[in-house]
């Protein structure tokens, strides 16, 4: 039996405004917003590029003692050239390759951003590689020292890691309550997203996330970045 002390459907919600009756106009704003950049960008442009990336990834992880060194001190799971290597776009054409297709979209970012450069630049200031071992995962962090940072996906085997972002507010919130789980993307606390090969993924530096616990077979390889305002 309905209970006849609920809304229902022949019942107007008390807590909503009745757009019907006369009343005070209600409306609600998003304010400060977090932008979240995605493209998916095709096979026939990535293909080649994902191969020659991947073999000169995994070389790097053979051969980069210091970079090798740097994981090992700093448990890091598997490799990453984020301390030792600063010239990659230099030291193979497939970099130089990659950060021409991110500084196409960076651009298009800073715009969608409604960033006023007052004549300045956003540029790459540091490029790095990433080899998570099964396993394998990177706890919250952000990117200090710069403006948009993000990632690009080169092999993404099954089961692997999502990469999760974390409301910027999420310690201010004190004594609110959690979220239902069917709130709106924007409404949510944390949100996931689950990387493809060929997929760049763009924010703003401030924005926490970390990379989920890699459950694939194989290593997850991906190029990492920050560009600064210059
Ligand atoms: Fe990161």
């Amino acid at each position: 039996m309905p209970n006849p002390n609920r809304p229902g459907p022949n019942m107007p919600n008390p807590n909503m405004p009745n757009p019907n009756r006369p009343g005070p106009k209600v409306s609600v704003a998003s304010l400060f917003a977090t932008r979240l950049y995605r493209a998916d960008n095709s096979p026939e442009e990535t293909t080649r590029l994902n191969r020659e990336l991947g073999a000169s990834i995994r070389s790097f992880a053979e051969e980069d003692g210091a970079g090798i060194a740097w994981c090992e001190e700093n448990n890091y799971p598997g490799y990453t050239s984020y301390s030792s290597l600063f010239d990659l776009p230099l030291r193979a054409p497939c970099f130089g390759d990659l950060k021409k297709l991110i500084d196409r979209h960076v651009r298009v970012f800073a715009e969608d951003l409604h960033f006023d450069l007052a004549g300045g630049k956003i540029r790459l200031d540091h490029i790095w590689v990433n080899l998570l071992e099964p396993g394998g995962f990177h706890s919250g962090h952000i990117h200090p020292h710069s403006v948009i940072s993000g990632t690009y996906y080169v092999e993404i085997p099954d089961g692997s890691a999502g990469l999760r972002f974390e409301d910027p507010r999420l310690g201010l919130m004190m004594g609110a309550p959690l979220r239902r789980s069917d709130a709106r993307t924007e409404l949510k606390p944390f949100v996931t997203e689950f990387p493809k090969p060929g997929m760049l993924l763009l924010w703003e530096s401030f924005l926490r996330h970390e990379v989920l616990r890699h459950d694939g077979t194989s290593p997850r390889l991906s190029a990492s970045f920050n560009y600064a305002w210059k």
